[in-house]
Formats: structure tokens, C-alpha cells, sequence
């Protein structure tokens, strides 16, 4: 069995434990990037300093499991009300306003963050951690919680590291490969049943948002083989299509700013865009973006009428079937995973960056806010942020379900979000 989907946290604490210990260790790497001086900047000014998510992730696992799910005693008041949440801003005023110049010291923030990994620690050795008869340990919600929030900071982590100059940041040595890009032509998917998230004896964790399980009818359609590349978008600047923040202009020749290197503009590669500029380059192509059903229908679809867990069918998301898991920081050419294709001949479906869909993020029939995270997905269902489903190269595996839904503005130009078009 995957050793990453224990069922049953409570009889698999070192299991559990470990898992902590890496997300941990990925996190001090992580922030072993940003030069000392650089830990109170903030590259994007609508996110905190990286001094808040150092605070943040064990303050969060903290509060959630210990203080919150096992009514424990508090470490300091203060600095756990500090490090509490993080903040989705809508613009730069409300930003400003939640902005601050007095964090502690980087000594003071990481003795916090020891005490309470010490008790996190300690609770996953000893404590019962599943109780049908507290909501928040009901199926250990608030463990899966904390070591899945770690792993979605990873990303957000890598993502702001990204914007901060590279002057300021080590880097991490990685191959770019372009190849010539492939031919994007549309793929005929049958109609037929979408299944949209998932009923809890089906998973051994989901977030609120995933549940309850829906069927959907969806009519057939055609969509890209591939998400649009750089070379796609390359011709809609050529005619006046703005160019995504991701790129460079050096006297005429574009580039593009990975996340340690400028290279010049990979045309294979999937181009990161916001969801406005996805929906301007389909209308601008006499396309448009799939929906959440589609994107189903055509990653875990059937010509046969059965659905599948991945795109490739059911064995554990691996290095072959897509770009994700920190294999590298960087996208790869649209063409690159033929093993993780769907069964209609879609390819690039997980990995390689979030794809977009036209999907306002909302709940499916039959929500309820989870007892150990009630905020973490109803304070989003505001019809301003949209569905992305898959994966980017820095979404750690244990992420990857059919289910999983990730969410952002659309005018967000720092995501690592591509997109694909559907025939009108
Ligand atoms: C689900 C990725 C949109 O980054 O805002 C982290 C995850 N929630 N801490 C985000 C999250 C609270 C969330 N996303
Ligand atoms: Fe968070």
C-alpha cells in the first residue's frame, strides 16, 4: 500500500510524525533561500513578510491540533494570535492596512516556532487524534489538516521566494528543457458523467469543499490536447494581448523569470497567466475555458463510461505521469509526461502548474464548514475567486486527488496557473 495514504492516523504515528518531520524540513529549506536581511520583505506586496510565515505554519498546526482539537494549554498568547492566518487581500489599501513594521526577531519568531513543533510532536506520539465523538478528531481531520496547510504554504512560500530578487536568494541548480512545441489541437469528449468530490469513506482526508459527492451530466465538447504555451502566447502579444507578469522584456527579446534563473522565453512551456488574461487569450482565439465538470470529464473521463482516481488511471501520482512534487521548481515542455495522458489523449492534466477553469469556487450540495477549519473554505465563496484543479511543479503529491480543489482571484498574476481552451 502508497505509504503516504495511511488510513488510519491513529495507529500509524511514526507515519504521521514523519510526515511532519519533512514538511518541517522542506520548510527550513525553503526558508534557507531568503538571505537574513530579506526575512522582513515583502516581494508581494498584497502577501506578508516571510517573517509571518515562519510564525504562521507551526502556529497553525499548533493551534489546530493541540490548543484547538485537544483543548490543550496555550504557549503565548500573543505570538499565536499574531501568526494565526494569513491574509487574501483584494488590493494594495487592504493590504496596507493589515501590514505591520513591529514582528519579532527572527530568534523570538523560531523559539515559537520550536515550542510549539515540541508539542505537536508530542500530541502525535500520545494523544488520541481520532474521536468520532469530537467533531475536530473526527477521522483526524485536524492532523491532515495541519500537515496538508504546510504543504499549501510550500507553494505559496515558493511562489513569493520567486518574486524576491535574486540578489536576495540563493538558488537551487536546474536543467531547462525546451523542445519544439507540439501541435495543440482540440480532442472530442464524449458526453457523459462527471463525479465532482467525494464521499468521506472514499478518501482517507478531504477538505469541506470536496464534499458531498455529485454526479453531473455534461454535454461532449472539444478541448486542447495541451495547456497553451509560451509560444500560444507569444502570438496574442504579437497582436496586442498583454504580456504575463512572468515575462521579461530585454531590448525586444522576452524572457522568462523562473524561480532562480532568466531564461529565455521557453516556447514549450506552459504559460502562468491569471484567470482574466486565460479568458482574454480564449476569446481572442474564439475559444473558452473549460468549466470544473469539464476539466473532469476530460482528466478522469472514459471513452468506456467508467471514471478513474488520476488521468492515467489508478496507480500513485510518480515522476512519469507529470511535473510535481518539488521534482523541480520550474515548468517543462506541455508534451513532456505522455505516461500521465488521460484516457481521451489530453495530456499535462496534473503537474506542470494549476489549471483554470471558468468555475466560481463555491460549495457542492450539502456543505458544511469542517469542525477544525470552519474558515478554511466559506470565507471564499464570494464568486470572485475560481476553481483550479491538478497541480503545479511544487504541489507535494500527497495533494494530488481527484477531489482537491485549490482557488484564487482572478486577477492574481503570481500563481503558477495555466489553462487550456474549449471549442465554442
Ligand atoms: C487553498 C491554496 C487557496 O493559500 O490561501 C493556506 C490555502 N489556507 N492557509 C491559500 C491556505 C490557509 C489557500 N489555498
Ligand atoms: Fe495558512
Amino acid at each position: 500500500m502508497d505509504m503516504l495514504v495511511s488510513p488510519s492516523p491513529a495507529l500509524d504515528r511514526e507515519f504521521l510524525a514523519g510526515r511532519y518531520r519533512r514538511n518541517r524540513e522542506r520548510s527550513a529549506q525553503l526558508f534557507g533561500l531568503i538571505h537574513p536581511n530579506a526575512f522582513e520583505d515583502r516581494p508581494i506586496p498584497l502577501r506578508h513578510p516571510f517573517v509571518f510565515y515562519a510564525g504562521h505554519l507551526p502556529a497553525f498546526s499548533f493551534l489546530t491540533l493541540n490548543e484547538r482539537a485537544l483543548q490543550q494549554e496555550s504557549i503565548d498568547r500573543r505570538l499565536e494570535k499574531l501568526f494565526e492566518r494569513g491574509i487574501d487581500p483584494s488590493s494594495l489599501d487592504a493590504a496596507a492596512r493589515l501590514g505591520r513594521s513591529d514582528w519579532p526577531s527572527r530568534a523570538e519568531v523560531e523559539a515559537f516556532g520550536a515550542a510549539c513543533d515540541a508539542r505537536v510532536y508530542d500530541a502525535l506520539a500520545h494523544a488520541r487524534l481520532i474521536d468520532p465523538t469530537v467533531p475536530r478528531l473526527v477521522r483526524g481531520q485536524s492532523v491532515y489538516n495541519i500537515l496538508e496547510h504546510e504543504q499549501m504554504h510550500h507553494e505559496t512560500l515558493t511562489y513569493i521566494i520567486h518574486q524576491l530578487d535574486g540578489a536576495k536568494k540563493g538558488r537551487v541548480e536546474q536543467t531547462h528543457r525546451d523542445t519544439p512545441p507540439p501541435p495543440n489541437h482540440t480532442v472530442r469528449v464524449d458526453a457523459g458523467v462527471a463525479t465532482l468530490g467525494a464521499d468521506p469513506d472514499e478518501i482517507p482526508f478531504g477538505w469541506d469543499n470536496e464534499f458531498g459527492r455529485t454526479l453531473e451530466q455534461v454535454p461532449a465538447f472539444s478541448i486542447q490536447r495541451y495547456p497553451v504555451t509560451n509560444g500560444d502566447w507569444f502570438a496574442f502579444v504579437s497582436d496586442g494581448g498583454a504580456p504575463p507578469a512572468f515575462w521579461i522584456d530585454r531590448d525586444g527579446s522576452w524572457y522568462l523569470r523562473g524561480v532562480f534563473d532568466e531564461i529565455p522565453l521557453p516556447l514549450s512551456w506552459p504559460v502562468y497567466v491569471t484567470h482574466d488574461q486565460a479568458e482574454a487569450y480564449a476569446r481572442w482565439a474564439g475559444m473558452r475555458l473549460p468549466s470544473e465538470v469539464e476539466y473532469h470529464r476530460a482528466a478522469f473521463g472514459t471513452p468506456d463510461g467508467d471514471e478513474r482516481p488520476f488521468p492515467w488511471g489508478s496507480d500513485a501520482p510518480g515522476p512519469a505521469h507529470g511535473n510535481f512534487d518539488f521534482q523541480r521548481f520550474d515548468p517543462e515542455p506541455v508534451d513532456a509526461h505522455p505516461a500521465g495522458a488521460s484516457a481521451w489523449g489530453v495530456h499535462d492534466l496534473i503537474g506542470n502548474g494549476w489549471e483554470w477553469t471558468s468555475t466560481p469556487f463555491g460549495p457542492f450540495p450539502g456543505f458544511a464548514p469542517m469542525a477544525s477549519y470552519p474558515q478554511y473554505s466559506a470565507d471564499f465563496f464570494d464568486g470572485k475567486h475560481y476553481v483550479m484543479k491538478g497541480a503545479s511543479p511544487v504541489t507535494a503529491r500527497e495533494l494530488i486527488r481527484r477531489s482537491f480543489r485549490n482557488w484564487f482571484y482572478a486577477d492574481y498574476p503570481y500563481m503558477y496557473a495555466k489553462f487550456r481552451c474549449v471549442e465554442v
